[in-house]
């Protein structure tokens, strides 16, 4: 019976001392979802946010630097640092740090907060920043398109994108729509469905696409890319659903804040 009790003790510390210096548990201990708390801040980009929430950058969402982000956006996502030579420091730029930003300063428009995104309002419906968190009716439009089947694709993203566009033409007075913003739409569409689904078909999951956008955290089952995943291996999604899109051109708009660059805040 003591034998027993002793070779029970001894399997409960071995494992707790297994738990502790295993890699694998410190990777999920660490890395595990968590809603954000009281005082941390997050960001219209639904990627940058789940990161925070799993720790890959850090939780509180502030003083988030460029290191920070290429490193949790390799191990989150297996996106390589090539894409954050654009997005990184025009993240800097919304911020008067010098060199970290908070996941909220990127709301800042102009910058790469646009106008007809997916799971946020133009900030033209929403102001002060009430377009930051995610947006059910927004998100609506991409979640009833491709009705029939369980995936999104190529097609169907451009068609939630010309929706998304033609409703801001028929209602924001303030809407920018520009070449920049047309390929940064379709760029964001490409890493939807090359990151949540496959990089060459461009064929992704809904219910995995739609658990990360709604909620901001990893989908159960979901792997990350065996693949890194950059602005090269995006490029042919993003010319795809570009030539598909019904894009009716420029409307010549200029965004009023992209003016006032912070860093020249102080001077
Ligand atoms: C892990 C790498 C990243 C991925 C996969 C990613 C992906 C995306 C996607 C798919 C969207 C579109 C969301 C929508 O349509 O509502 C988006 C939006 C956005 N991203 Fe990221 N992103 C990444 C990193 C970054 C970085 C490094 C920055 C800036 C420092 C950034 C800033 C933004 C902003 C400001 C938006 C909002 C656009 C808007 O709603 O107007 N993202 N991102």
């Amino acid at each position: 019976m003591f034998g027993l009790i002793r070779l029970f003790s001894f399997f409960v510390i071995f494992e707790g001392i297994v738990a502790m210096v295993s890699p694998y548990q410190n990777q999920t201990e660490s890395h595990h979802f968590q809603a954000p708390g009281e005082g941390d801040v997050r960001s219209p980009c639904p990627f940058l946010n789940v990161l925070a929430n799993h720790g890959y950058v850090p939780r509180s969402g502030k003083n988030v630097t460029i290191p920070d982000i290429v490193k949790g956006g390799r191990e989150g996502f297996n996106v390589g640092p090539n894409f954050f030579r654009l997005t990184g420091k025009y993240g800097l730029l919304t911020s008067p740090n010098i060199d970290s930003f908070n996941l909220d300063d990127l709301n800042l428009r102009g910058y790469i907060e646009m106008d007809t995104f997916l799971t946020r309002p133009d900030a033209f419906f929403a102001p002060n920043n009430t377009n930051l968190p995610f947006n059910e009716t927004v998100y609506q439009t991409m979640a009833s398109s491709n009705p029939g089947v369980d995936y999104y694709n190529v097609t169907s993203q451009a068609q939630v994108q010309d929706a998304r566009l033609n409703h801001s033409i028929a209602n924001n007075p303030e809407l920018v729509n520009d070449a920049t913003s047309l390929f940064a739409r379709s760029a964001a569409s490409a890493l939807i469905l090359s990151i949540l689904g496959d990089p060459k078909t461009g064929v992704a999951k809904k219910s995995v696409v739609d658990t990360l956008m709604r909620e901001e955290r990893m989908p159960d089952g979901w792997k990350r890319p065996e693949d890194v995943i950059d602005v090269d291996t995006i490029r042919p999604l993003t010319q795809a659903i570009m030539d598909v899109s019904n894009w009716p051109g420029p409307n010549n708009g200029t965004y009023p804040g992209a003016q006032q660059l912070v860093i020249f805040g102080g001077f």
